[in-house]
């Protein structure tokens, strides 16, 4: 898949110390959101951007686990590739680490732990993935703007005009969502950053160098658009609750592999059948039939 413009990479890694003992033996990212596990969410809201090469970055005592569960892609007409963090020192320190995967390709970040859902998103990701100079965020209000990276914008204007790391003053709500689009050069900027007084490299930092280049883009992610993280006890079972709640009322599954990888055609009808035949005794397996018997049921009934 060489002729692609951008790549995805999955920062799974971290330490989960606010799960503990959860986190203690297992990843959080492959923690139960309801029906599936944590990592599918993420993994899906790059497939539907059109992303087919991933890496995966996580904790090595972790990597096997991933490994088991996700395999090299193929199965979803994708592919994905592993290296691990041995050490959470930051979410800008995927670009240090996925240098060799990247090569002079475009990427899209997305926290392992970081869930999306909303109307018209998948279009909008389609589109933001076009594009190929500088970077794009995407802001969501939030209740408690202390405890993350908060855009400032210009209250004339709307411009941005500052991004500021876990504010003790906040100017605005909105924080930096675990989603972002940056060019190429984000791995020239990743190699100039010094680790933060808590010893990470600062996503934040990369974020400023694309604004005073004049250079970022943040959408406002509005109404009808959900973004949860998952890393407390609350929010993790807040995400599942969320979930099931979506997926009962309107008979629909967020963050399928399988349906994704059907619905962006990276695999065929019969591709689709046999990776549900697998799990047929699952209700997860009998969702993903059902896709496949009601496509053919809308075909016969326009004839
Ligand atoms: P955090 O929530 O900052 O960290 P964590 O998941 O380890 O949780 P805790 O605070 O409970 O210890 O990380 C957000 C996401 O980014 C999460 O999916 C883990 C990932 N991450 C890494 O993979 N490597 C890193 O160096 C950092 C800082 C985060």
């Amino acid at each position: 898949m060489s002729d692609v413009l951008r790549k995805g990479i999955i920062l799974a890694g971290g330490a989960g110390t606010r799960l503990y003992p959860l986190t203690k033996a297992l990843s959080k990212q492959l923690m139960p959101i309801y029906d599936k596990p944590m990592i599918y969410y993420p993994l899906t809201t790059l497939m539907n951007c059109g992303i087919r090469d991933i890496l995966i970055i996580c904790n090595p005592h972790h990597l096997n686990d991933f490994k088991d569960l996700l395999g090299n892609g193929m199965q979803w007409g994708i592919e994905i590739q592993y290296k691990s963090q041995p050490s959470p020192d930051g979410i800008a320190e995927a670009f240090l680490l996925g240098k060799d995967f990247l090569e002079d390709k475009n990427v899209a970040l997305i926290l392992g732990d970081n869930l999306f859902y909303g109307n018209n998103f998948e279009n909008n990701l389609k589109t933001v993935n076009q594009e190929k100079k500088g970077a794009t965020l995407f802001a969501y209000p939030v209740s408690d703007p202390s405890r993350y990276g908060i855009v400032n914008f210009d209250k004339d204007t709307n411009k941005v005009i500052d991004i500021v790391e876990k504010p003790p003053n906040p100017k605005s709500n909105y924080a930096v969502t675990g989603l972002y689009f940056y060019d190429n050069n984000v791995i020239d900027y990743a190699e100039t950053l010094t680790p933060s007084t808590r010893n990470e490299l600062e996503i934040t930092d990369i974020n400023k160098i694309y604004l005073s280049e004049n250079n970022l883009k943040v959408q406002i992610l509005g109404t009808g658009m959900a973004w949860l993280d998952t890393g407390t006890f609350d929010s993790l079972q807040e995400a599942g609750a969320f979930i099931r709640t979506l997926e009962r009322r309107q008979g629909l599954k967020i963050g399928s592999p399988e349906e994704t990888a059907w619905r962006n055609k990276f695999i065929n009808d019969d591709d689709l059948m046999a990776l549900a035949s697998e799990i047929s005794k699952s209700s997860y397996g009998s969702y993903l039939i059902n896709l496949i018997n009601s496509k053919f049921k809308k075909k016969d009934e326009l004839i």
